[in-house]
């Protein structure tokens, strides 16, 4: 079954689907992009790297703020991102390509800033990904990921037992669904100092919260066998009522961490 919320090598998903979902989630993020580009120091010059870049936009963003004596690179494993990323325009000073951030093709310290974005948690082997993200970025440069930790999802609403079977099941379904947590031993283990690793709430509407996260969680818990289809609709349908209450709550724990080689 093609999963909208499966970004991980060799998954099968719809990439119209894909792009949607990212571009519905952008746009809810869209106001605090800019101070995480300030937080880490992203300035005139500076050359950026972003991993699991999807379709661009941070990178063409990035290449606005570092003007034309800098550079932003954008890295992804999927080549139909990639295409729909060079599709969305090339800035003089941005390049896009297809690649692992756990194999990245580039020098060693040759960026001044390496960012991922809701990465870590696809990736098959985090650390490693870490570990080149460290090898990439200059003595002095900086980390910056964000990752939901999938395991601290909120839901109220509906009943506990399915709600925690459903959980559990996405969060095993992802290749780290407990990303956000990982953040600082990633770090640690890949040489990084003076790590800052912040956990934030983030709430979502049913509406939004159904369409990004729970159809994929109860699709999820179905393929794992967790959940028959019947209750998982009894849940959905539970949560629909609770909605019209004006008791529904969606609210999952972000980490954002920065850190400097
Ligand atoms: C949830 S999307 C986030 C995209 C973008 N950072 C954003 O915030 O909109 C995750 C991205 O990571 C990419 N990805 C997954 N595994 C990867 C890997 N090992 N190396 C590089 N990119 C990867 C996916 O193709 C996808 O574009």
């Amino acid at each position: 079954m093609s999963d909208v919320t499966d970004f991980s090598i060799g998954a099968t998903g719809d990439a119209d689907a894909q792009i949607r979902y990212l571009d519905g989630v952008a746009r809810l993020g869209a106001q605090a992009k800019d101070a995480t580009f300030v937080m880490q120091g992203i300035e005139a010059n500076a050359r950026v790297l972003d991993c699991g870049c999807g379709v661009g936009d941070d990178v063409r963003a990035i290449a606005a703020r570092v003007g034309e004596g800098g550079e932003a690179i954008g890295i992804d494993a999927s080549e139909a991102l990639i295409a729909a990323a060079i599709a969305r325009g090339v800035p003089a000073n941005a390049r896009f390509l297809t690649g692992s951030a756990e194999a990245l093709p580039f020098p060693d310290r040759s960026f001044d800033a390496v960012r991922a974005e809701r990465l870590l948690q696809h990736v098959a082997e985090p650390q490693r990904a870490a570990n080149e993200m460290y090898r990439v970025v200059r003595p002095g440069g900086s980390l910056l990921a964000i990752d939901q930790d999938w395991q601290s999802i909120i839901i109220a609403g509906a009943d506990r037992s399915a709600t925690r079977k459903i959980v559990d099941a996405f969060v095993d379904s992802l290749a780290d669904g407990w990303a956000g947590r990982r953040h600082r031993e990633h770090c640690v283990a890949a040489g990084f100092t003076q790590i800052e690793s912040r956990p934030f709430v983030t709430s979502l509407s049913f509406a939004h919260a159904y369409a990004f996260v729970l159809e994929s969680a109860v699709a999820a818990a179905i393929r794992a066998g967790a959940l028959e289809r019947d209750e998982a609709d009894a849940w959905v349908r539970g949560l629909l009522a609770a909605d019209a209450r004006g008791t529904f709550f969606y609210g999952v724990t972000v980490f954002l961490t920065i850190a400097v080689r």
